[in-house]
């Protein structure tokens, strides 16, 4: 006799599992978050051995066969290209260009042999019309609208693409799970039967995946460790610029990170990354400063904006684009209290150009400057890239890639770099001016 089937809730948010069903989740705090999903214990009895193979046995370029896409900065996020037999998830929000990059990786690899782009979500006359947009007219891809998990596998089967595309997990179903599709019992069910395609027919599955406000694919949390790699595409919608990051990679390092510009014909690579996110122009305007963050390997320079103006209501307004809005209130706290600045009389806009999230604290020493320049009225000292934590005494803070920034910065034309003294003794460049401070007055003694 089989075993009964044993009960599980999970949360749609965190994926946070439980025996019981909670009305709020003990992990991420969310309130009727939790669904039931069943597991079916292996029947012991009919479970015959299995016969292991020696690790030695295959040289590993046999193993690791990589398919390049040629487009070389979604190659470099992947880890070289995409496996052959692995399983991939990209994530993005809505309308951030996610069909648009897998209908161009489809159609540069329709050139080698079949790909296969399921797509349950938009029609065959919608899709024509994206792949004439970006001008994709090939034999090779394949397109299927279906939301039916088991019709899937066996096109696949009976086609055997070399790739099999996705598009999107939430809108597959397959009838050996509950619930509507996008549910979590449903898109992990469809993520499982993915995989099995990638593993027993060695055809490499990207799957897409919808990013709810929150950040993480909407629903399944759970789907990001039964996939062998999870990358974000990231960004502003009405902006151009588009940030491909990896967060798990069992084929490469995570956190690499390319960048591309939305386009009529597409995402296109761009050039100069490093420079993607300075507005154009050499003299930098009142309020405006430059910081660098490291995605990956890769140092950028962003450009922050801050505008502060009179405030005509009894509550200044503070208002954070491209950055922590609770960071921004810190910040201001540190102005006010260790450069004695009146802020509570000014509203406070900070903009981050590109719409590049600031999600690193080393740029917290430019918002602070760029605040300052606006409110002074003078422009910060040209030519100059400024990073560094702030701590709540107004002191600045070491952060990572210090010295890669500095490099780079070189490289693109930066001649002044204001970095927290604790790189004094390790990082020296020749040609550049170092200023190395250890508050966030000795900052503005540099800089105005
Ligand atoms: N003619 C065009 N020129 C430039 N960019 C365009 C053009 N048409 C669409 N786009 C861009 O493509 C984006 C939509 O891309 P796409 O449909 O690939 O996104 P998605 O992430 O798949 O969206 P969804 O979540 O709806 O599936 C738009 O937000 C816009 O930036
Ligand atoms: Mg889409």
């Amino acid at each position: 006799m089989g075993k009964k089937k044993s009960k599980e809730y999970v949360c749609t948010v965190c994926g946070y599992r439980s025996p019981i069903k909670l009305g709020r989740c003990p992990e991420c705090g969310s309130w009727n978050s939790f669904v039931e999903i069943e597991e079916n214990p292996a029947e012991e009895e009919s479970i015959k051995p299995a016969k292991p193979v020696s690790i030695a046995s295959q040289s590993v370029k046999a193993v690791e066969k990589r398919i390049k896409t040629g487009l070389k900065e979604f190659d470099r996020v992947l880890g070289g290209g995409i496996v052959r037999g692995s399983i991939i998830l990209i994530g993005g929000e809505p309308g951030i260009g996610k069909s648009t990059l897998l209908l161009q990786v489809a159609g540069i690899l329709a050139d080698f042999g079949k790909v296969l782009y399921v797509s349950g979500e938009e029609s065959y006359l919608q899709i024509r019309m994206r792949a004439n947009r970006l001008g994709i007219n090939k034999e090779n891809l394949l397109v299927l609208t279906e939301q039916n998990m088991e019709k899937i596998k066996a096109t696949v089967l009976s086609e055997n693409p070399s790739l099999v595309i996705i598009d999107s997990v939430q809108t597959m179903q397959t009838k050996y799970a509950e619930g509507a599709p996008g549910s979590v019992s449903q898109v992990r069910e469809c993520t499982r039967i993915s995989t099995e395609i990638a593993k027993q027919y060695d055809i490499p599955v990207i799957l897409v995946g919808h990013v709810t406000k929150k950040g993480g694919i909407a629903g399944p949390k759970t789907v990001e460790h039964i996939v062998d790699g999870v990358f974000y595409i990231e960004g502003e919608r009405m902006d151009v610029m588009r940030l491909f990051r990896s967060v798990k990679n069992r084929f490469g390092t995570t956190n690499e990170a390319g960048i591309f510009e939305m386009r009529e014909k597409g995402l296109v690579e761009v050039e100069n990354p490093s420079l993607a996110f300075i507005s154009d122009g050499g003299v930098l305007p009142i309020g405006s400063a430059i910081t660098a963050i490291v995605e990956g390997t890769l140092p950028i320079f962003i450009e922050v904006q801050a505008l502060a103006t009179p405030t005509y209501f009894p509550m200044p307004r503070r208002v954070a684009n491209g950055m922590d809005y609770n960071r921004l209130l810190l910040i201001s706290a540190i102005l006010e209290k260790r450069m004695h600045l009146k802020l509570g009389g000014y509203d406070i806009y900070m903009n981050s150009v590109g719409g590049l999230k600031l999600s690193e604290r080393s740029s917290d020493l430019a918002v602070a400057v760029s605040i300052m320049s606006s409110l002074f009225e003078k422009p910060v000292m040209e030519k100059t890239v400024i990073f560094g934590e702030l701590g709540l005494g107004g002191e600045v803070r070491p952060t990572v890639g210090a010295e890669r920034k500095v490099k780079q910065g070189k490289r693109l034309g930066f001649k002044n770099f204001v970095l927290p003294e604790f790189f004094k003794e390790k990082v020296r460049e020749e040609g550049v001016n170092l200023f190395f401070v250890k508050n966030i007055e000795q900052a503005k003694e540099v800089l105005f």
